[in-house]
């Protein structure tokens, strides 16, 4: 699409339509409707969705679809899955869907088939994983393996980490796994305290193996290593690689059988389907990373086959847009009540926030709509004692996912029913709020008097209409987490796609890397300058401030 998608007709549609539904209550839509669950409430690849609670009525519905069809979303969706360049400024196909495709479907890339490197790569894994699980393969001093640490960063950290601590009770609880992602030395420090260099095992995470927390991780890690047993010819067994950049992993001095292979198609991001989902295959074994991957495939293919009104991730993605563009919605909350997906927000922020956090469209125009929302998040019911007061009385409108399984894997007393009544009624009080009427009668109930009533009753209105969708599963094994995780990642890919913006490139974040080379360079030079230099005034005096920072102390 050349123009804006403001001309679509669907579009202008929408924005007339949304001045009419900004003064609709969802109490209303409620009473009109008694059937509003039902019709709302999808279900697909073991993921349940209530969509009822949102401010949307069937002509909102039919206006999104025929946008998400103006905009050509079925075509975008199959260039997708087979292989097309839809990175443009990369020129790049976006293809984590071959990492779990298992069917007999030949993907091709520059007209070779991946299919058979994405199954060499995952066979090869599977017989590492059975060798360090199975402690034939041992540290330097024969003894078996008992931690795992991955260094790696962003989508090389945030996925992984996020699949093994939703899996924890899969773990096989003779290896315990550990992430070291920030340059900041307490990290590596705190983790490294905690093992014995004669049980551990690194995995290096980086697609680029050109970034700088992890190789500057990876050094400490090995010269800690070598200070303490291991030697350079033992460092094959305590040393793996997992990278797009092979030469410069040897290079790094990693030995070449110890390289697992991933591809410039696999965005950083997307990757936790690859090998770089080593931690995850480790701690709960090969066939839970198959079940994760056969999650995962099964959401492709509704995503791929179902009509947009029945289609998941299309249906999250386009109220995701009505409340974006139409709504004034500048945020969406990720609020999982499920202690083991407690790092859904932070892999969702840099899924979406990453992706959509775009301003040129794909021909490089500046877009004259908003983009991607923040994405932010916690892990309930202990939200509900920090932020949810905002949802629920704040001025801002910010849509919320609220995820839930229908089972726990630790029943506990009653805490189970507690934590679901938790996040129902959470979603039933920011639809259907208080009035100002109720909060008075619920005063005056109390025996307060009518003059005090008059007087409270203002603060305790919650005016209701906030938006939500309540996610359930019945339980969170690999197949439901994989199906989790692709549902957003479509989600994303939707919009993406009706915004008509790159969703697969991240050029914002190199100036920063940049910028931070002179900077570091200035630091270490040990040189304070003052006057006209190549920093602004700004940078330069705090610079300056850290160079000090021995004469103060
Ligand atoms: O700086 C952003 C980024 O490039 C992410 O997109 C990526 O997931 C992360 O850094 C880590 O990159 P790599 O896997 O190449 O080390």
């Amino acid at each position: 699409m050349t123009g804006s998608i403001q001309q679509l007709k669907s579009w202008q549609a929408l924005a007339t339509h949304a001045s009419e539904m900004r003064h609709t209550h969802m109490r209303d839509l409620f009473a009109k409707d008694p059937d509003r669950f039902v019709r709302y409430f999808k279900e697909a690849s073991g993921i349940k969705i209530d969509f009822s609670k949102n401010i949307a009525s069937e002509k909102t519905w039919k206006l999104l679809v025929e946008l998400a069809k103006e905009a050509g979303l079925p075509k975008q969706i199959e260039a997708m899955f087979s292989g097309a360049l839809i990175n443009g400024s990369e020129q790049r196909p976006a293809l984590h869907v071959a990492l779990r495709n298992s069917s007999e479907r030949a993907i091709f890339v520059d007209g070779v088939d991946v299919m058979p490197q994405v199954r060499a790569t995952l066979d090869k894994m599977e017989r590492f994983t059975w060798k360090i699980r199975s402690t034939q393969w041992r540290g330097f001093s024969n003894k078996p393996f008992t931690d795992i640490i991955s260094i790696g960063i962003g989508g090389s950290f945030l996925g992984p980490k996020l699949a093994s601590a939703a899996l924890k009770p899969y773990w096989n609880e003779a290896l315990n796994c550990h992430y070291v992602a920030n340059i900041d030395g307490s990290h590596i420090t705190e983790v490294l305290k905690h093992v014995d260099p004669e049980t551990t095992l690194f995995l290096i995470q980086s697609k680029s193996f050109g970034t700088q927390e992890t190789l500057e991780n990876t050094k400490v890690a090995r010269n800690w290593f070598l200070k303490n047993g291991g030697s350079q010819a033992t460092i094959e067994k305590h040393f793996v690689a997992i990278t797009a950049n092979v030469e410069a992993a040897i290079a790094f001095g990693v030995d070449r059988e110890n390289i697992f292979p991933m591809w410039d198609w696999v965005g950083g991001r997307y990757s936790l389907w690859s090998a770089i989902g080593l931690p995850i295959a480790l701690t709960i074994g090969m066939d839970g990373f198959r079940a994760l991957l056969s999650g995962a495939y099964s959401m492709d293919e509704h995503f791929r086959s179902a009509p947009p009104e029945e289609n998941l991730p299309v249906m999250l993605a386009l109220l995701g847009i009505w409340y974006s563009n139409f709504m004034g919605a500048d945020s969406y909350a990720i609020l999982p009540y499920d202690h083991y997906l407690r790092g859904l927000p932070a892999h969702l922020q840099q899924l979406d926030m990453e992706s959509n956090g775009k301003s040129v469209t794909t021909h490089g125009l500046p877009v004259d709509y908003q983009t991607g929302p923040i994405i932010w998040g916690g892990a309930g019911a202990n939200g509900q004692h920090a932020y949810h007061q905002l949802l629920h009385q704040g001025t801002r409108l910010a849509p919320a996912d609220f995820i839930v399984p229908l089972h726990t894997h630790n029943p506990v007393a009653t805490h189970h029913e507690i934590l679901f009544a938790n996040c129902l009624s959470q979603t039933q009080a920011l639809m259907q709020g208080k009035t100002l009427a109720e909060a008075r009668q619920e005063l005056l109930a109390k025996g307060v008097s009518e003059t005090e009533a008059q007087r409270l009753a203002p603060h305790k209105v919650i005016p209701g209409n906030k938006p939500t969708n309540t996610i359930l599963f019945e339980r969170a094994t690999p197949r439901t987490i994989g199906a989790l995780i692709a549902l957003y990642e479509h989600k994303v890919f939707v919009q993406g796609a009706i915004w008509n913006i790159n969703s697969f490139d991240q050029w914002g974040v190199e100036l920063g890397k940049q910028l931070g080379n002179s900077i570091l360079h200035s630091l270490l030079s040990k040189q304070e300058t003052s006057g006209e230099g190549s920093f602004d005034s700004s940078t330069q005096g705090l610079i300056n401030l850290y160079l000090a920072k021995e004469k103060h102390f």
